[in-house]
């Protein structure tokens, strides 16, 4: 997904959401338009749960770092209803999901994992959303992190599976790579050593505990991401931002040189 057609996209949600964002409009990207040919409809109930849950979202994550804010909230929403214009599945579940889906990350939480979907369930049992509805937003809040899937997780939907593609094509690209240093800077990481080589974590504990330089974040994650899309659709999308990955990383060690080169 290029510039324009988020720009696109955004414009949209501030027309039916009321979300105000000023994404870039302009840029000419003629391959992925073809994504871009439908409105998400709600029923009026429906569109109430979602408008409630954005107001509660963002409020909530007001002072949440930059990588998992309420601007990742909004693209990710954002991804999550264009991979709905393509992929079937319950488009108030989705859409529920992917504005919950971090509303309390265990990483920012010492490591409790039991927290988000609890703020799940109470809020959207609290406004009304039906039990089945809410117990699926719970089991994708609770399913869709990359570390549970190191984990061998056991749920599977088509809505967890459309609201994972959206998390991860914002991990990936120009913003993932943005996101990725930042995360980087506020664990104060280096952000390449080249004596510390990347290694595939096969579990989750070795990921989580990981303190390896922002760089080899690439090769533990990100640059395997485009293989582990659920839909067609997402693996699409992911194709550009994975080659401006590659892209960025030989610029990368173009500039670096042979600086930190021991032998
Ligand atoms: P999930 O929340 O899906 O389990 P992570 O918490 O591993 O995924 O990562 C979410 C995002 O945080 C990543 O896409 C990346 O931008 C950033 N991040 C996580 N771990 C690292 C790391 N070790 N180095 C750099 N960025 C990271
Ligand atoms: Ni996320």
């Amino acid at each position: 997904m290029k510039a324009a057609e988020e720009g696109r996209m955004t414009t949209h949600v501030r027309k039916s959401q009321s979300v105000s964002y000023t994404g870039k409009k302009n840029i000419k990207q003629k391959n992925e338009k073809r994504f871009y040919n439908a409105t998400p409809m709600h029923n009026q109930s429906d569109q109430t749960y979602i408008d409630q849950t954005a107001g509660f979202v963002k409020n909530q994550l007001a002072n949440a770092e930059a990588g998992h804010d309420w601007w990742h909230i909004l693209r990710v929403w954002n991804n999550a209803k264009l991979l709905l214009t393509k992929e079937p599945a319950d488009r108030l579940i989705c859409e529920l999901a992917a504005l919950l889906h971090d509303i309390a990350d265990s990483k920012f939480h010492d490591g409790d994992e039991t927290i988000a979907p609890r703020i799940t369930g109470e809020f959207l049992s609290g406004i009304g959303v039906d039990s089945n509805r809410v117990r699926h937003v719970q089991d994708i809040v609770q399913h869709m992190s990359y570390k549970s899937s190191l984990d061998g997780a056991t749920f599977h939907s088509p809505e967890l599976a459309i609201v994972q593609d959206a998390d991860r094509l914002d991990a990936i690209g120009a913003i993932g790579i943005a996101r990725a240093f930042h995360y980087g800077g506020f664990k104060n990481r280096e952000l390449y050593n080249p004596t510390i080589a990347p290694v595939i974590h096969r579990d989750k504990a070795s990921y989580k505990n990981s303190t390896a330089p922002t760089l080899n974040h690439f090769y533990e994650k990100l640059l395997l991401l485009k293989d582990q899309m659920n839909t067609e659709t997402a693996r699409t999308l992911a194709a550009s931002r994975h080659a401006f990955m590659e892209q960025y990383l030989e610029q990368f060690y173009h500039e670096w040189g042979s600086v930190g080169q021991t032998d």
